[in-house]
């Protein structure tokens, strides 16, 4: 039997953080034996907001480093960089003229943004990218953080609408997210998620940060004024969150972790789950340190022409399928 297709991207900004890890990457990683996996640094959507091109070149290699340091493997996945295949662009642009603005205007991410960098066709245009980037490979699921829920909705519903008027093209992808840490919240405000553009560097830990700076971050990190560590996301957000951090890395239930932790002080907790997230980067930092950037940029190369391969061939499909056939 042929194997599903997944596909997923990230945007590189350079810094990736366990929250990125946690919800989206060590999916990745785990669907490579499963699955035919194909995965995208997707640097035509870091244009969307104003960017340094020195620091977005940089941050490219940077990013597609990080991916493999954390086990994206290039002899079981295909990883490319976005904007070295062509046809990501142009289905997205077919796929907008079927895009109703509504849809759009709901997308509380292009809200969010659109407020600080203000009111950018790239920026409100995204989620239809993010779109044609996943149906350009006809990939049947999509490894992903909650963030992504709507982007992820308006995918299928666009896949349904080409469907519907162009006949059965594009399969309709399921979204998968990890049971615990589809969404990790910021150190500093636990009600927001951890995120590369948080103003506060020390609400994300990094994959590369040091052992000493993951113990500083985990020290300050926000909690609450009681002295209990129980597990509730709405009153005791900040707790909770690292419970969740502290339950993926040992594989040990919030539970079991409550029950020894439970008057153990926030001190020493917080304490503990640092040395866990230290241990769990340390084989990442291992990796990454021993990776050359012309080896990297060398893979990348050969993922691009892969991938211009596999896209054509889908896009020659659609072309045909919508009256631009040769
Ligand atoms: P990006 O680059 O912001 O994040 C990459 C992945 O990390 C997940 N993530 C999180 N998961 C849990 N907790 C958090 N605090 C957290 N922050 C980020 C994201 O959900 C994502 O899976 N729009 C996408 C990039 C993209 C894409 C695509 C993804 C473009 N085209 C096609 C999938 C398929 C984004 O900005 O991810």
């Amino acid at each position: 039997m042929t194997k599903q297709t997944v596909f997923s991207g990230i945007q590189p900004t350079g810094d990736v953080h366990i929250g990125n890890y946690l919800g989206a990457l060590r999916n990745w990683v785990a669907l490579q034996d499963e699955y035919d996996t194909i995965y995208c640094v997707v640097d035509l959507h870091a244009t969307t907001v104003p960017y340094d091109p020195k620091e977005l070149h940089d941050s490219r290699i940077l990013t597609a480093k990080l991916l493999m340091a954390v086990g994206v493997d290039p002899s079981r996945s295909l990883l490319y960089f976005q904007s070295q295949v062509p046809q990501h662009a142009e289905l997205s642009w077919i796929l907008g003229s079927m895009t109703p603005l509504g849809a759009l205007n709901r997308m509380t991410q292009y809200k969010e943004k659109a407020e600080k960098v203000g009111q950018m066709l790239g920026l409100y245009s995204y989620p239809v990218l993010m779109a044609a980037d996943i149906l350009v490979h006809k990939a049947h699921a999509v490894p992903v953080g909650d963030d992504q829920t709507q982007h992820l909705e308006l995918t299928r519903d666009l896949a349904d609408r080409f469907n519907n008027r162009f006949g059965e093209t594009f399969p309709i992808p399921e979204q998968i997210t990890p049971k615990r840490g589809a969404r990790i919240m910021s150190l500093q405000d636990p009600t927001a998620k951890m995120s590369k553009s948080d103003g506060d560097p020390r609400g994300s830990v990094l994959l590369l940060d040091s052992a000493d700076t993951i113990v500083k971050k985990f020290k300050t990190a926000v909690t609450d004024s009681e002295r209990e560590v129980r597990y509730d996301r709405e009153k005791k957000a900040g707790i909770s969150n690292l419970l969740d951090i502290f339950s993926i890395y040992t594989g040990r239930s919030v539970e079991d972790l409550v029950d020894e932790y439970v008057d153990a002080g926030y001190g020493p907790f917080k304490e503990a789950v640092a040395e866990v997230v230290v241990g769990g980067l340390a084989p990442i930092r291992n990796a990454f340190n021993s990776l050359d950037d012309e080896d990297v940029s060398r893979i990348m190369a050969r993922g691009a022409l892969d991938a211009r391969t596999r896209a054509e061939q889908e896009m020659a499909d659609v072309r045909r399928r919508v009256g631009l056939g040769a």
